[in-house]
């Protein structure tokens, strides 16, 4: 089973084989690339450019499946708890055609609708059921580039749907952040299912282009500063981390936010860790940083925990092994 994540900056890709209830990473990959990512994409140019280098870097990693599963940008996805009553699943299926409706802010016509039953409470007669949508529009250019690059996508889900797979601890309550290049995702899941969902628009590139303003340096440099010193204080005087701070204090208070709905309105129980992963998760010191602003502990996810893996390839994975997170989750999905 293969995963392909399209992020915004890089693609990631896993492939995994299954040997009776046990997964083995078959290759692994990366690339990154500049131009506009499918959802921005207009031009049949820019769909062929992009489907090139995923091309090449499919026969790179070795990857002769046709059959792939792919995620879609949590940013365009829209996510909602519904209850019914005590359904069947059946009966739901029903329901939430007639219903999804008045959920979502897309027609029903031109939107892709998935749900998950979450939970049947037989005490309150209620059945919660998880609404994941996407815009028809926006599946459909995913759908393009892997096609054009001569794969077939089998499954299309959203990003934390994918990585709640790989990485979610699997009891009680739990915050995955996924800090990427642009967006920094975050979902609640409840004994390792996404009960609530957030996209905050600030990540990498936010964070670099904070520390070029804030330090009178170019792109590179600042992106050189963010990945060596981030919000250590002991370097440069702390000036980058004093770059840093304004910007990552809009992401904690989003978080926070998120947490205070979850337990107000869903009357969710408070989560008890904080698993982050994505490109930006490998700032230095955001961990302890993290885990003193949100007063949660957080921890690097490890998306290979439930994988079989070479000791070799562990060793030249582990640095870089939370970016693949949700790629890890898609090629899980069966
Ligand atoms: N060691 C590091 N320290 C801090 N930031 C890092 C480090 N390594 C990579 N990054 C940042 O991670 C970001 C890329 O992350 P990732 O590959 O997860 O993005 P993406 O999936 O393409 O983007 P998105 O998920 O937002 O669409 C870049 O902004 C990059 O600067
Ligand atoms: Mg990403």
């Amino acid at each position: 089973m293969v995963g392909i994540d399209i992020g915004s900056k890089s693609i990631k890709v896993i492939e995994l084989t299954k040997e009776s209830s046990k997964w083995n990473l078959k290759s692994s990959g990366a690339v990154g690339y500049s131009g506009a990512s499918p959802d921005k994409m207009i031009d049949e140019k820019e769909f062929v450019a992009l489907a090139e280098i995923l091309k090449k870097t499919l026969k790179q990693i070795g990857i002769t499946e046709k059959e792939v599963n792919i995620s879609l940008p949590e940013q365009l996805a829209f996510t909602r708890i519904i209850k019914f009553p005590l359904l069947t699943d059946e009966e739901i299926v029903a329901a939430v055609k007639w219903e999804a409706e008045q959920y979502i802010p897309i027609p029903i016509n031109e939107a892709v609708v998935q749900h998950i039953v979450l939970d049947r409470r037989e005490a309150e007669a209620q059945t919660s059921v998880l609404l994941v949508a996407a815009p028809k529009i926006v599946v459909e250019k995913y759908v393009k580039v892997i096609r054009l690059a001569g794969f077939n996508p089998s499954s299309a889900e959203t990003e934390l749907t994918a990585l709640a797979r790989s990485m979610s601890p699997e009891k009680g309550t739990s915050i995955l952040l996924d800090l990427g290049a642009t967006s920094t995702d975050m979902a609640i899941t409840r004994d390792s299912k996404v009960v609530f969902t957030r996209s905050i628009p600030v990540a990498g590139e936010a964070f670099t282009r904070a520390v070029a303003q804030s330090l009178g340096v170019n792109q590179s440099q600042a992106e050189e500063y963010k990945k060596t010193y981030g919000l250590s204080t002991e370097q440069l005087e702390g000036k980058v981390k004093l770059a840093l701070e304004p910007i990552f204090r809009m992401v904690v208070d989003e978080i926070k936010k998120a947490i205070h709905y979850y337990q107000s309105e869903e009357k969710g129980e408070a989560p008890s860790s904080v698993v982050i992963s994505g490109g930006a998760s490998l700032m230095p010191n955001l961990i302890s940083y993290l885990t003193e602003v949100l007063g949660i502990e957080t921890i690097l996810g490890n998306p290979f925990a439930k994988i079989n893996l070479e000791p070799e390839t562990a060793k030249s994975l582990s640095q870089y092994s939370s970016i693949y997170g949700t790629a890890v989750g898609l090629a899980m999905y069966d």
